[in-house]
């Protein structure tokens, strides 16, 4: 046989239990005894064990025996806050004297107080937390991350957790969606005149944010104890004529209508979603807005009413998953942690919750053409379990199977430039 000069294949991972995650094949996809080939940065051949090493052999193309793990996309998780200053614990421990989310909110603690010190904090020192934050989520596969502003609310500190969180994409063997999160809470120095902060927020700051390119989607806070549907709508309307995307923190503590505003621009995700109506649920089902789902911030707030998760079954709304990473709600590195509790305490089914963290979570991003499934022609980005069936991610509490990752085709941990 011949020697082909050019190599149809850079390297083929074999002996492996792939599970594309692609809709209407078995579940999860699942190709047992089977093996994935990459060429540059994309998936270019995917079929069983034994075609792969004969093509393989005839090419001298590197192999990589699997021995037998799983195979699945790399995880996404498409609702962070990853990017902040300090930590909360002290609200930690209110809480667990009594004093609520809300009260602490009220009385200028909560996103404010994250907010102070996210102000006060430089570039190297909100990249150097974030990076350690991002690198547990990648330990267990995470391969692709959204990251939200939102604890600056003014034109500087916003400027500087997006450019941190860009910054991050580029030091870590990781792909990350910024999120401009403009009006995620009133900040002190606007309590006595909202209407300028919101004209601020969706005025100048967004347009300048987005003019460096900073700026990959937006979100708000619609709540009562941050911004009211037609605050939120103004800062909606301003996204949509610079032809940005949307998501929308949504009934996390009361529905205000926020589903359904969300639904009415077309939002790619309505996020947390505890308290939606039958009409809400419709409005997202008609307008293919994702329902991200944050078991985390559920857990950590102690909250007693779930998402209606068979209402969005039955309405037909897509469910993702997600960390929430951040220091009030949802302090929350681990996805598979996140699946497990989408599991346990929402009563996802494991398909659904790990559904939640490919395929879908990358339709929160708009990355659906990329990533989110194992396909020929999407990005190689994938993560090698020892596991003995896919389930077996949401089951384990605190365990992380995950032995390693490859994105765009590279090993991640040969790619991973030091940030320290
Ligand atoms: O997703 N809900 C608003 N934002 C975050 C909480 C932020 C915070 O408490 O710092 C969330 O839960
Ligand atoms: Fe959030």
């Amino acid at each position: 046989m011949q020697t082909s000069s050019i190599r149809e294949w850079d390297r083929v991972w074999v002996n492996a239990n792939i599970a594309t995650m692609v809709a209407g094949d078995a579940p999860y996809g699942t190709m047992r005894n089977a093996a994935l080939a990459v060429k540059g940065e994309r998936i270019a051949w995917i079929g069983t064990a034994e075609e792969a090493r004969a093509r393989a052999s005839t090419q001298s193309t590197p192999v990589e025996d699997c021995r037998d793990l799983w195979i699945l996309p790399g995880l996404i998780d498409c609702h962070t806050h990853l990017v902040y200053g300090g930590n909360r614990v002290e609200e930690f421990e209110k809480r667990l004297c009594g004093v609520s989310y809300e009260e602490i909110a009220r009385a200028g603690g909560g996103i404010q107080s994250t907010v102070n010190a996210t102000r006060a904090a430089d570039a190297e020192s909100l990249l150097a937390s974030a990076t350690s934050r991002a690198k547990r989520l990648m330990a267990e596969g995470v391969t692709t991350v959204e990251i939200k502003s939102g604890y600056g609310l003014d034109l500087d500190t916003e400027r500087r957790m997006l450019e941190v969180a860009r910054e991050l994409g580029r030091c870590l063997p990781l792909s990350v969606r910024t999120t401009y999160l403009g009006m995620h809470a009133l900040p002190k120095e606007y309590r006595a005149d909202r209407a300028a902060f919101v004209q601020l927020a969706s005025g100048p700051w967004l347009e300048t944010l987005a003019a460096s390119g900073l700026v990959d989607a937006v979100d708000v806070f619609c709540e009562n104890i941050a911004f009211t549907v037609a605050e939120a709508e103004h800062f909606l309307r301003a996204a949509r004529r610079l032809g940005l995307p949307a998501h929308v923190h949504a009934g996390q503590l009361t529905d205000m209508g926020a589903a359904e505003l969300a639904s009415k621009y077309q939002a790619l995700s309505a996020d947390h979603l505890e308290y939606l109506s039958a009409g809400g649920a419709a409005a997202l089902a008609a307008a293919g807005t994702v329902a991200v789902l944050s078991p985390g911030a559920y857990f950590t707030l102690r909250q007693t009413t779930p998402p209606p998760i068979a209402l969005l079954r039955q309405a037909g709304v897509a469910m993702a998953v997600a960390t929430d990473c951040n220091p009030g709600s949802s302090p929350c590195t681990s996805l598979l942690l996140a699946l497990n509790m989408a599991c346990t305490l929402f009563g996802l089914t494991p398909l659904e919750a790990l559904t939640g963290a490919t395929r879908h979570a990358a339709r929160v991003l708009g990355m659906q053409a990329d990533v989110g499934t194992l396909e020929v022609g999407k990005r190689a980005d994938f993560s090698l379990y020892a596991i003995d069936r896919p389930a077996e991610l949401c089951y384990n509490l605190g365990a992380n199977p995950c032995l390693g990752t490859v994105r765009g085709g590279v090993a991640a941990a040969a790619a991973t430039r030091d940030v320290a």
